[in-house]
């Protein structure tokens, strides 16, 4: 999904007033459905509301078939994770036939903004790059052994994501910093920027699977999106995996299996 002012040209879904208590704002547009962000059933609950429209281009029965049975899925996934202690989002209500399915707002920013955000911030001369390599490196460590629990915890469980990437891990604002309408986005000091829960999200593409090339295949491709997105991937990924293996038995297996995949992958590219 992309943020774009122009989609606020598009109408909220026509979901009714109950259970949604405030008119839905659009949040995020994607290929698959959009996400709004409205309240649920009291004014000081926020909730996310993730909605299907139908596809105009597919037959309806089919169509009205296919969204709910992702809007389903979607949502017994996240009820299952919940259930485990992984870290996502509560479901709050589900309405398959409308297309959508209401959730906790997790109150944050996705993890490749908040890492962006702190990488980008360092000084841009070579002196103080310098300086900056040897500074304090613990933030970024932690949170990257947060993902790398947070991933292991999903896959104890039996869930693979499908579609991992730091977008689709949002860094919870910690409670004491959330927003109550005085502190704004700047209120946090820098030391604690990195601070909060690692919460994943956006199961539209996850499957119960407890198979060891797919559980490689969700960290490739966490990898690889980790690679493209931010500078110095490699080191940071390491503490990923690290903290994979400490939080999940089957982890030495799955590693082995990765390196088949990324292998797969360099001929792949090499071929190209
Ligand atoms: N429960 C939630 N709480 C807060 N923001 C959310 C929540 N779910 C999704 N979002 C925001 O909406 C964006 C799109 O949602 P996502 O589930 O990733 O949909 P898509 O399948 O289109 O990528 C996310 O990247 C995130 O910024
Ligand atoms: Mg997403």
């Amino acid at each position: 999904m992309s943020n774009s002012p122009a989609m606020t040209e598009f109408p909220p879904p026509q979901i009714l007033t109950y259970p949604a208590s405030s008119a839905p704002v659009l949040i995020a547009q994607g290929a698959e459905g959009r996400l709004y962000k409205t309240t649920y059933l009291l004014p000081d609950q926020p909730c996310a509301l993730k909605y299907r429209p139908s596809k105009p281009y597919r037959h309806p029965i089919l169509d009205a078939r296919l969204t709910r049975a992702r809007i389903l899925a979607e949502a017994r996934v996240l009820q299952r994770c919940r259930r485990e202690g992984v870290p996502v989002p509560a479901v709050y209500a589900t309405n398959e036939k409308a297309g959508w399915l209401m959730m906790e707002w997790v109150d944050g920013a996705p993890v490749r903004q908040r890492i962006n955000e702190w990488l980008g911030a360092r000084p841009d001369t070579e002196a103080a790059q310098v300086e900056a390599q040897s500074a304090d490196q613990t933030p970024l460590i932690s949170l990257m052994q947060r993902i790398g629990s947070a991933i292991g915890r999903l896959h104890r469980t039996g869930v693979v994501h499908g579609d991992l990437t730091t977008s689709n891990m949002i860094l919870q604002r910690p409670k004491e910093h959330q927003h109550n309408g005085h502190t704004g986005e700047g209120a946090m000091e820098k030391g604690k920027a990195l601070e909060g829960h690692v919460v994943l999200i956006d199961f539209g593409l996850a499957t119960q699977s407890s198979s060891e090339e797919d559980r490689a295949v969700d960290l490739y491709v966490l990898e690889r999106a980790f690679g493209s997105t931010h500078p110095r991937a490699e080191e940071l990924f390491e503490q990923v995996l690290q903290s994979y293996k400490e939080t999940f038995k089957q982890a030495p297996a799955v590693l082995r299996k990765l390196e088949d995949v990324r292998m797969r992958g360099r001929k792949r590219s090499m071929l190209g």
